[in-house]
């Protein structure tokens, strides 16, 4: 498959293999966690930190979660956020009503968007769930690219949530 100049001039055989990569490199961080007792937002904040910097399609990456039924925002990466999306509508809400990831290609054609940083054009969102299986937030990524993100971005994206509480 060629390059997609919208998820940052990578093949799609490329991005997997950059996800896997930072898979790999979370997993081993995270063993180190583990000793020292770090919680799920500590690792919220690593894979955000890694994931912003290491993603050139990337332009804000984050986490919502879920709390007294509002979504508040967690450790992230890029321009300021909102602080809290109060529902029903928006992407996040709408990932964690469905418990599915959610691709939006064009934002502006998302009904309900909530647009927190005007430059965003694309966004995906991936359901956090705790061992019992209950969805407690979600991870957000938007890029400032229409149609940033594939089916590769989410398979990708699904494998590091399970690190959260792995
Ligand atoms: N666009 C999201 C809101 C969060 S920001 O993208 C950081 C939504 O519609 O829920």
């Amino acid at each position: 498959m060629p390059p997609s100049p919208s998820s940052g001039g990578t093949t799609p055989e490329q991005l997997a293999g950059r996800y896997e990569r930072i898979t790999l490199q979370l997993e081993d961080l995270f063993e180190g966690y583990a000793e020292s007792g770090f919680d799920a937002i500590s690792r919220m904040a690593t894979i955000a930190a890694l994931l912003h910097h290491k993603m050139p399609h990337y332009f804000w990456t984050g986490f919502y979660r879920l709390e007294a039924g509002e979504l508040i925002v967690g450790p992230y990466q890029g321009p300021l956020a909102c602080a809290v999306l109060p529902g029903p509508d928006g992407v996040c809400w709408t990932g964690v009503r469905e418990r599915r990831s959610i691709i939006v290609p064009d934002v502006h054609a998302f009904a309900g968007h909530v647009a927190c940083d005007e430059r965003s054009r694309s966004e995906i969102v991936v359901p956090v769930r705790e061992p019992a299986g209950n969805v407690v937030g979600v991870l957000d990524v938007d890029s400032d690219q229409p149609d940033a993100f594939s089916e590769v971005d989410r398979v990708g994206l699904e494998k590091i949530v399970q690190l959260i509480f792995g």
